[in-house]
């Protein structure tokens, strides 16, 4: 169960992957060994490594668990049905240069119990999870709780952007909310169990097949500013004893696998290490923009990069659009006109998006590809070009990309569901043409 503090909330540890520890009984932490000869408690040891074991020390990420029963304690696995969750190659279809949208997907309807696992539909990827290069882009719509299922994913680190409810992420290492506004990191492998407070809950998850996410290098910026790494909170140890027939799922190669367990695998009396799940305030970061002109590369918005094996091109970036204040002088201020190598998807938590003047819900997404053209509207366009340029503040807003040196693949689903808008290209069929040879 959770440990609360005095005020009844979850308590968490500050810190961007720091050598946390955390113990939810005295002394349920050997105080100086990883792998005592008798653990506390009769707690068994267990090592979960997120890192290979020689990986670089600032990169290198494992937590040992002290738990009830060890993790290799389960039936075995068989497969089970996908549905509509899909992973690399993402070659179902020929990946269209056009610019796509979709309209957010619908809360499932009453009458159909879908859970945090079983709602996930994937519209977009690349790479594959044997190869450990890539991500896959799914949205989720839940209307309840998991009960008896807990889940892991080998494949990648879930990355959870929640859109509408908040989501209880009941995990191994212990319990992390996260509201709308906030994002939850899960680590490759950790077991958890999602429950609904609201009711109901949708977002989007980046699954990352590549490197764990970390925090950008700041550079010239300097020694503080975007996310900064105090801000991240993980949780404390958390356990329940608990013994029934519970189903142990498992994302792996791509497929979902299911498992009897007969016991609660969140049984982690204590831990310690830099192996864990966060989460992340998204009002807490510290916007970098101008103060002369130009309307800068969106990457001073970068919250989280996963790195690739290319200095500075990323497997996959997350970076969010959040309320600031515009005053660069003689400057078009909305993003500009663009085409990128990189490949763009983004989605919308609230409010609107400043290079759209509407189609671009709350819960909808959008896909531009490697060297498909984007930006403003026509609307937005003309709006931005005759605009006094006085300072003023963009508010109710919180868009965000997953940027990828990958060409981004629609999934089949993601180009025949009825939620693609067919009339998305529209939007820029009203830039008229203001050329007439004069300077
Ligand atoms: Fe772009």
């Amino acid at each position: 169960m959770p440990v609360p503090n005095q005020s009844g909330e979850l308590r968490y540890q500050s810190g961007f992957c720091n050598d946390f520890a955390s113990e939810s009984l005295p002394g349920a932490l050997p105080p100086a060994q990883n792998s005592p000869q008798k653990a506390p408690y009769g707690l068994y040891a267990e090592q979960l490594s997120g890192t290979a074991f020689t990986a670089p020390r600032a990169h290198n990420r494992r937590s040992w668990l002290y738990r009830i029963r060890p993790g290799a304690m389960h039936h075995a696995f068989e497969k089970i049905d996908n549905r509509l969750l899909s992973s690399g190659p993402f070659n179902q279809v020929a990946a269209p240069p056009n610019q796509l949208r979709w309209n957010p997907l619908p809360i499932p309807a009453a009458d159909a119990p879908t859970n945090f696992i079983d709602g996930l539909i994937t519209v977009a990827g690349n790479g594959d999870p044997a190869s450990q290069v890539g991500i896959a882009i799914h949205l989720y719509t839940a209307n309840c709780s998991m009960q008896d299922r807990f889940f892991y994913d080998a494949d990648g680190e879930l990355l959870i952007v929640p859109q509408q409810g908040r989501l209880l992420a009941r995990t191994e290492m212990g319990e992390l909310e996260v509201a709308p506004g906030e994002i939850l990191v899960i680590p490759r492998g950790v077991r958890f169990q999602m429950v609904l407070p609201d009711g109901v809950a949708r977002g989007y998850v980046c699954e990352n097949y590549g490197a764990a996410f970390q925090l950008p290098e700041l550079g010239p910026i300097g020694s503080n500013g975007l996310a900064n790494a105090r801000d991240f909170l993980a949780p404390v140890a958390a356990f329940e004893e608990r013994e029934g027939e519970f189903q142990l799922v498992a994302k792996f190669g791509g497929q979902l696998w299911a498992a009897r367990i007969d016991h609660s695998p969140l049984d982690v009396v204590a831990w310690h290490g830099n192996y864990t799940p966060y989460k992340y305030d998204l009002s807490r970061f510290n916007t970098i923009n101008t103060v002369s002109y130009d309307h800068p590369d969106p990457s001073i918005f970068t919250v989280l990069t996963s790195a690739s094996d290319t200095p500075g091109t990323a497997n996959v970036d997350f970076v969010i659009f959040p309320p600031r204040w515009m005053v660069a002088e003689n400057t078009f201020r909305p993003p500009w006109f663009h085409r990128n190598v990189m490949s763009e998807y983004m989605g919308l938590v609230h409010g609107a998006y400043d290079a759209k003047a509407d189609g671009f819900a709350p819960g909808g997404g959008s896909l531009h590809n490697c060297m498909s053209g984007h930006g403003p509207d026509a609307a937005t366009f003309d709006k931005a070009s005759n605009a006094a340029l006085a300072p003023h503040r963009i508010d109710n807003t919180m868009a965000f990309m997953f940027e990828s040196r990958y060409l981004i693949h629609p999934t089949r689903y993601a180009l025949d569901t009825p939620h693609l808008q067919k009339d998305y290209l529209q939007c820029w069929h009203g830039l008229k043409k203001h050329f007439n040879g004069q300077p």
